[in-house]
């Protein structure tokens, strides 16, 4: 039979028809997600529309009310990117990726004080950076600068930073063990080597006392109300660099004042652990991260994690209710202000469900969404999100596959072998781009 003669016509008139007209999706790469509700399917790959060059960033921003399935929509486009060989790790404070994590056959890994589930924050001590150096050394005395600031909520001397500097030089060179934990370094601090201490043209005694609020802030997490997460080598199952889904569950420290503290060491042992880049391209989401992010220490590493993001393969997926959660860092126009503020601009795409009119006003400011995109928000049903990917907008249906249900259930009844789902999330998976 022969094909019906090919019509032509411009844009302006084919408009005419719709709703026949489709938008065309955003590439067709990736797994599917759902319906795009101008009609066809709705896709995303970010790390193949970053290649293609339609978005120069691979990160998602994720906005709406309580209950709209924003967290819905992250388990799926985790459980389908697995498909695709990608990986991810989650920081989960509700506590409530466990089915995920374990129908990818690995158990959460819960960070609870006096728990058994230990992150080894300087894990990477005697780890070289890419290419030679010292790179492990000097992250890890980043790092703990920025633990003991925040703790102390002061700046820190330079005497101070020079102390740490040392201490973490001292033990990966000399160090007791190959690999250096947060106790090993409250105990070189307190009693430095006289080695160290002559470099800086004092003695023993002389460095101890510049190190030593610093040992004695660090040794709360060693002894004090934090001791138990972060005092030990590495639980070996997290280690599993193998592993598809790393879930850590923070619902034990949420409401706790020290989260920050917690999400800091957590976050710093995902930078070491990325930073031994394998090639895996992985999703780094952090849920509620509108509890931490007004947390400048959190809200700075956020954005260094964002900025990272292309050179260790990975998307950062943050979810929020509303873009003030994003800007809520500091009083206005403070550095910490224009570091969260920053998250929006370093991520691309951004994934807006319901919120109520007076927040979908603030988010069409932000993301520059049309007057008829602003009405919308506020009527969007569960489920229904409008995608902006980079200046395109998409109205997406997410649609559940009906094995999936299970991953999304928050009241845990999960079955005995979950691997075995009928179907496993393959009935929802789209064409490989
Ligand atoms: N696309 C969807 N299809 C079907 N049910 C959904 C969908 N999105 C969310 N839900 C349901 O709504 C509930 C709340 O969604 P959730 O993702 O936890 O909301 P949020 O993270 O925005 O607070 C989920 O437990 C799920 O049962
Ligand atoms: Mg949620």
């Amino acid at each position: 039979m022969r094909p019906p003669p090919a019509h032509r016509a411009t844009t302006a008139h084919l408009q005419a028809i719709y709703p026949f007209a489709t938008s065309g999706g955003i590439g067709g790469a990736g797994p599917l997600l759902g319906r795009d509700v101008l009609g066809g399917p709705f896709s995303f790959d970010p790390w193949e529309l970053y290649r293609t060059g339609r978005i120069t960033n691979p990160n998602l921003v994720v906005l709406g009310q309580l209950g709209r399935g924003k967290s819905t929509f992250v388990k799926i486009l985790v459980w389908r990117q697995l498909a695709f060989g990608r990986r991810a790790w989650i920081m989960d404070p509700k506590g409530e990726y466990g089915p995920l994590a374990r129908a990818c056959g690995t158990e959460p890994l819960a960070l609870v004080p006096g728990g058994s589930v230990r992150l080894n924050p300087v894990d990477g001590i005697g780890r070289a950076a890419p290419g030679g150096g010292t790179g492990g050394a000097r992250r890890a005395t980043d790092l703990v600068s920025t633990l003991v600031a925040t703790s102390l909520r002061r700046l820190l001397a330079p005497e101070e930073r020079a102390a740490i500097d040392l201490a973490v030089h001292h033990l990966a060179q000399d160090g007791p063990t190959p690999t250096p934990t947060l106790p090993d370094l409250v105990d070189v601090l307190l009693l430095p080597s006289p080695e160290s201490a002559a470099t800086v043209g004092t003695d023993v005694a002389g460095l101890a006392r510049a190190g030593r609020d610093v040992a004695l802030e660090l040794r709360r997490m060693v002894r004090g109300d934090l001791a138990g997460m972060f005092d030990g080598v590495t639980s070996g199952r997290i280690d599993d660099g193998d592993a598809a889904v790393v879930v850590i569950d923070l619902s034990a420290v949420f409401g706790s004042p020290a989260l920050p503290l917690i999400m800091t060491c957590a976050a710093a042992w995902l930078q070491g652990a990325l930073a031994a880049a394998d090639g895996v391209k992985r999703l780094v989401v952090i849920d509620e991260a509108w509890a931490i992010l007004n947390d400048p220490a959190i809200a700075r590493w956020c954005q260094a994690n964002f900025k990272l993001s292309r050179s260790l393969g990975i998307a950062n997926v943050v979810v929020a209710h509303r873009v003030s959660d994003l800007s809520a860092a500091g009083a206005d126009g403070s550095a910490e202000e224009k570091l969260a503020t920053g998250l929006l601009a370093d991520s691309e795409t951004r994934v807006v469900f319901g919120q109520p009119p007076s927040e979908a006003r603030a988010t069409a400011r932000e993301l520059a969404l049309s007057g008829a995109e602003a009405d919308l928000i506020p009527r969007l049903p569960r489920g229904v999100a409008l995608w902006r990917v980079g200046s395109q907008s998409h109205l997406v249906e997410h649609v559940l596959g009906r094995s999936e249900a299970v991953l999304v259930d928050t009241d845990a009844a999960m079955r005995d072998n979950p691997r075995q789902f009928p179907g496993s999330g393959a009935d929802f998976c789209g064409t490989e781009g």
